[in-house]
Formats: C-alpha cells, sequence, structure tokens
C-alpha cells in the first residue's frame, strides 16, 4: 500500500502561518524541519481530530518542489519501512507522486538531510516505478519505500508533511488503514 486519501480538510491547516514561516520565493528545491509536536502551522481541530484517534504530531516539515522540479528518488528513514507522513499540498495543479521498488540487491548507504537526518537515495535506474498519485485531498503516504514527486506545472508545488506517531511510535500504512478507516476518501 502507498497512498491513501482522507476525507478531511486541506483548511486544517493554518495557511497564513504556514506560508509566513517559509520563503515563497523560493526557485529551487527546498525543505524545513522546523516544528516539532503541536504547532500553531496546524489548526486546534486538526490536533483534536489527530488526538482523537490516539496519534500526534511528532513533527511537521515543508518540502518545495520548483516549476519543473523532479526529486530524487528516497526513502525518509534510514532503512526501508512502510512508515507513513500525512502530506498536504498547494501550488502546482499538474504533480504527481511516484513510488517504486528497489530493483538492486546491495544495501544502499545512508545519506543525511541538510537537517542531519537520515534517509536513503536511490539513482534512477535502481528504481522501478510502481504507482503514481495526484495529492489533492490531505493523503496518508508511504515514505518508507523509495518514492518521489514530479513538478510538471510553471506553478511550484509546497507540501506540508506531517510525521505522526501512536504510542510514541511511528505509524506503518497497513496501521495507519485501520487508525484512519472513518477518514478514508473512497
Ligand atoms: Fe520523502
Amino acid at each position: 500500500m502507498y497512498y491513501i486519501p482522507l476525507k478531511i480538510s486541506k483548511e486544517l491547516v493554518n495557511k497564513e502561518v504556514l506560508f509566513h514561516e517559509v520563503d515563497q520565493e523560493q526557485k529551487d528545491f527546498y525543505m524545513t524541519r522546523n516544528w516539532f509536536g503541536r504547532t500553531n502551522i496546524l489548526s486546534e481541530d486538526f490536533h483534536q481530530w489527530l488526538e482523537s484517534l490516539g496519534c500526534s504530531i511528532f513533527f511537521a516539515e515543508v518540502f518545495y518542489t520548483p516549476p519543473g522540479g523532479k526529486m530524487l528518488w528516497h526513502i525518509d528513514t534510514e532503512a526501508p519501512s512502510n512508515f507513513v507522513k500525512i502530506n498536504f499540498v498547494w501550488g502546482s495543479q499538474h504533480h504527481v507522486m511516484q513510488w517504486g521498488l528497489y530493483n538492486k540487491k546491495e544495501p544502499k548507504e545512508i545519506s543525511l538531510t541538510s537537517a542531519s537526518t537520515k534517509y536513503l537515495n536511490f539513482e534512477p535506474n535502481e528504481v522501478t516505478l510502481v504507482k503514481s498519485y495526484k495529492i489533492e485531498t490531505p493523503t496518508i503516504v508511504n515514505i518508507g519505500t523509495p518514492h518521489r514527486v514530479i513538478n510538471n506545472d510553471k506553478t511550484g508545488r509546497w507540501c506540508l508533511s506531517v510525521n505522526i506517531h501512536k504510542d510514541g511510535n511511528r505509524i506503518a500504512i497497513g496501521d495507519a488503514a485501520e487508525i484512519f478507516s472513518e477518514y478514508v476518501l473512497d
């Protein structure tokens, strides 16, 4: 399983607060990792909804994909997994998130982001594409399997990505499907 679109509102994000916090003049790929725990980037309604499901925010971060931008294939964590984040997307109208399978045997070396977090990245020929999806409504995404974003618009793509925990642990997408079952978009 790669993604689970949710029937919750994008308005659960305080966009004014969010866009005050990011550099809207960005021209290149850009990421932040600034907001741990409860944050006023997300509304009180969002926090209460998450807490009603026994979940909480570990951290939230923002990714910007410029017009014509194509991310490298990567996994957000230091080892392959099925862990999830909830993504909210704005800006670009022509964009896609893609997932693939690592098609080599050798283990990958761990890389560090600018925020010193561990991730894995892949060469284009090391991943076989298996799924493409355009995120419109807030969507649970699998970030533990190789994925990337392609933005085919003249407008940049902004993504607020919320790393959620349950009982202090990251959530695998199979568990997320159960936890959020009432809110899955048909
Ligand atoms: Fe990612």
